[in-house]
């Protein structure tokens, strides 16, 4: 299933006397145009205005993509709702461990039951796990109530898609095998006014033995320097003051561009944009992680300090098997020498327990980097088997065995954890007010190295760094009050 982009028989079966632009993003404003005046003539029919429900699940990239899905179905003149009892519901999947799709398949049978309620609802697909080889056909096949299913390199073309199905009233699926073109300049909705995801990159060209990434979301694009920049200008220009650059493997930005740049370059530029106030990023691959990018880091006002550096492993041993490039030793090494650069740094990241011939004694030194480096912050995954990937056909743990390792891991970061956070209680530091807390009267954001902070205060607050003092901390998160 190959679909490229004008290749079917759609612009010739059009009522109007106008035929869609071959170039993007015109021809998807076209079709934005079309499904607009079909949703318009649906809303007077029913008498009421259509409505659309996203699920997002899976990583920061995905919640970008589902910002841009949301854009251009609030341009189309869907209203949005919290509610699956949508007109349209869309479901943007992620296939990064085995449970995210069982999630899935479990949660189709309950819209099922709502389709039955509501034959004219349409139910639609999209994301990472689309792109696996046998899903498509799988959901084809089981799951009929599915009328829209489309990939991680087509979700621009929302649009053309929906409209497809308007026009034919059949299902419509379209993956593609490959990236095709980046589209820029198309809508894109943002869940929070103050702070946003920009892409840098899009794909990855790392292979670690157990990720699905590079094979359902392709080959590592870099979009050009002048592009990032517009849309952080732009940004910025409507009130964002945090930005988060994202990216597989950020560190490598900018290698395949016809002018190279590199990603302590794109930094630089990115730094001098008036009005953005925080820059983080994610995610750095610590076998590039560069010298530059460290001192560009140490001699920015705006570049947070937190760095998120998946370790995966602690063993050199399992990690050559993981294909990850760098050695235990390598790892700490790369700890201290951002510590020697950016001391009050915070450090982060990712860890797989029970990855395929994983020993007790490779374990015990995923334990000891735990202990040395001492984390702010950890998440950590059970090994799950990914078919297509080098790694499901090696030798796997017993599930009982990861399990009772990834209990003592937890234990193990827990404590080290709890003493990273004391560091700054008492202190008096500035605080990005995200939201309303759950708890009347109180707020809720987050410090420059990203701990989430609540303390009293008036809503007029939200999006607003303000100076507050740490008054209390909670293992992972601190009690405060704010000081004029
Ligand atoms: N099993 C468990 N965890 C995985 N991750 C990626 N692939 C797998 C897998 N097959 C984890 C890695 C990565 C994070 C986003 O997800 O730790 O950094
Ligand atoms: Fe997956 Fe490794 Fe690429 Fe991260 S760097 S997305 S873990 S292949």
């Amino acid at each position: 299933m190959n679909l490229k982009a004008g290749s079917g028989d759609r612009e010739h079966t059009e009522t109007s006397s106008v035929y869609p632009p071959s170039e993007e993003p015109g021809r998807q404003n076209y079709f934005i145009e079309k499904c607009r005046e079909h949703v318009s003539a649906l809303a007077v029919s029913r008498g009421r205005s259509l409505t659309f429900h996203i699920t997002t699940l899976g990583c920061q990239m995905n919640a970008k993509d589902s910002e841009k899905l949301k854009g251009i179905l609030l341009q189309i003149g869907y209203r949005w709702t919290d509610s699956e009892d949508a007109d349209f519901v869309l479901y943007n999947t992620c296939t990064v461990r085995e449970n995210a799709n069982l999630k899935v398949y479990g949660h189709l049978g309950y819209l099922q039951s709502l389709k039955k309620k509501q034959p004219d609802k349409i139910i639609a697909l999209c994301g990472c796990m689309m792109q696996e080889a046998d899903v498509p056909e799988k959901i084809r096949k089981n799951y009929r109530l599915v009328d829209i299913v489309f990939g991680t390199y087509n979700i621009y073309k929302l649009a053309e898609i929906l409209w497809e199905r308007f026009f034919t009233g059949k299902p419509v699926v379209e993956i593609w095998d490959d990236a095709g073109q980046i589209v820029e300049e198309l809508p894109s909705y943002r869940e929070f006014p103050f702070k946003s995801g920009v892409n840098i990159t899009y794909g990855c060209d790392n292979f670690c033995s157990y990720c699905i990434v590079p094979y359902v979301r392709g080959r590592e694009r870099s979009r050009k320097p002048e592009h990032i920049l517009a849309e952080v200008q732009k940004l910025a220009d409507e009130g964002v003051v945090e930005i988060m650059l994202l990216g597989q493997n950020v560190n490598s930005y900018g290698k395949n561009l016809p002018t190279p740049v590199t990603f302590a370059d794109l930094l630089r530029r990115v730094e001098r944009v008036d009005g953005i106030r925080r820059i983080r990023f994610m995610t750095p691959h610590p076998k590039d992680f560069s010298e530059e990018v460290l001192a560009v880091m140490r001699d920015s006002e705006k570049i947070c300090h937190q760095i998120h550096l998946p370790l995966q492993s602690g063993s050199t041993r399992i990690l050559k098997k993981m294909n990850r490039r760098y050695t235990k030793e390598q790892y700490l090494a790369l700890v201290d020498t951002i510590r020697e650069y950016l001391p009050d740094a915070s450090i982060s990241t990712d860890i797989i327990v029970g990855f395929p011939g994983e020993t007790e004694e490779d374990f015990e030194e995923t334990l000891d980097v735990v202990r040395q480096v001492r984390y702010d912050a950890a998440y950590t995954f059970l090994y799950s088997k990914r078919s297509g990937t080098p790694a499901a056909k090696m030798e796997q743990v017993p599930e009982a065995v990861a399990g009772e390792r990834f209990g003592r891991l937890l234990d193990t970061i827990h404590e080290n954890q709890a003493d990273a956070i004391r560091k700054n209680l008492g202190r008096t530091l500035d605080v990005l007010v995200e939201k309303e807390n759950d708890v009347h009267g109180y707020l809720t954001g987050r410090l420059e190295n990203n701990t989430l902070v609540h303390f009293p205060g008036d809503t007029g607050l939200i999006g607003k760094i303000v100076p507050v003092k740490l008054t209390q901390e909670k293992g992972f998160y601190y009690f405060g009050e704010t000081v004029s």
